[in-house]
């Protein structure tokens, strides 16, 4: 993981838990807290620091990592707002995350490790194409890091910066032995 990601950590846990919070969480965590933005780090490293963090606070690791992916939507726009001010709506977003944003982010950084994304418009519920809805979408996920509860913090706190209500559905997911993350999105 690239340090800008650590960079995100630190001030999501100093937003809430101030300096000595996070003096907290590296020093259990081992870490010496120095992270170098452009620099890459062990993803172990990262699930150290998250670790860390659910033992201070008792709030589990998977929380933590989706409240994370909330927060990074914040510190995301705040660095790179015509990502978002380009897009019309959460799903059109969605669908640049793969298309547009990640291939930029790789161009960037080329030993970032992006996932990759595939999309599908129906569902399994929706056999025929034109039952399909545009008001929904599947995006399928496989990354070897498995961090799909920072996806659906990610679709999270993007749909809050669109201000649009959705709901998800997870049904088939790496952690439960499936090859790939089904995350449907589906806009109310
Ligand atoms: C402007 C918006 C976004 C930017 C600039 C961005 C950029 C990045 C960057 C820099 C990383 C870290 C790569 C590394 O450290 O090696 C990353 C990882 C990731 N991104 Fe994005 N991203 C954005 C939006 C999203 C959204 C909306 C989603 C989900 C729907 C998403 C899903 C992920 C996931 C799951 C990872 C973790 C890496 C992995 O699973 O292998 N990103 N992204
Ligand atoms: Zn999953």
């Amino acid at each position: 993981m690239k340090g800008i990601v650590f960079d995100m950590l630190r001030d999501m846990v100093e937003e809430q838990y101030g300096l000595e919070g996070w003096q907290a969480v590296i020093d259990q965590a081992g870490s010496d807290g120095l992270y170098i933005s452009t620099d890459s780090y062990p993803d172990a490293e990262l699930l150290g620091l998250v670790a860390a963090a659910s033992d201070i606070t008792a709030i589990e690791a998977s929380d933590l990592v989706f409240a994370f992916g909330q927060f990074m939507v914040g510190e995301f726009y705040k660095r790179f707002p015509r990502y978002f001010d380009d897009c019309d709506g959460l799903i059109d977003f969605l669908l640049s995350v793969d298309r547009v944003i990640h291939v930029e982010v790789r161009k960037l950084f080329p030993d970032a490790g992006v996932p990759e994304f595939r999309y599908s418009q129906s569902t399994p519920e929706q056999k025929s194409p034109d039952q399909q809805s545009p008001d929904q979408l599947t995006m399928i996920y496989q990354s070897q890091r498995k961090l799909c509860r920072l996806a659906e913090g990610l679709i999270d706190g993007s749909a809050k910066h669109f201000d649009q209500s959705y709901s998800l559905k997870h049904p088939v997911c790496m952690h439960r032995g499936d090859s790939a993350c089904h995350l449907i999105i589906t806009l109310q």
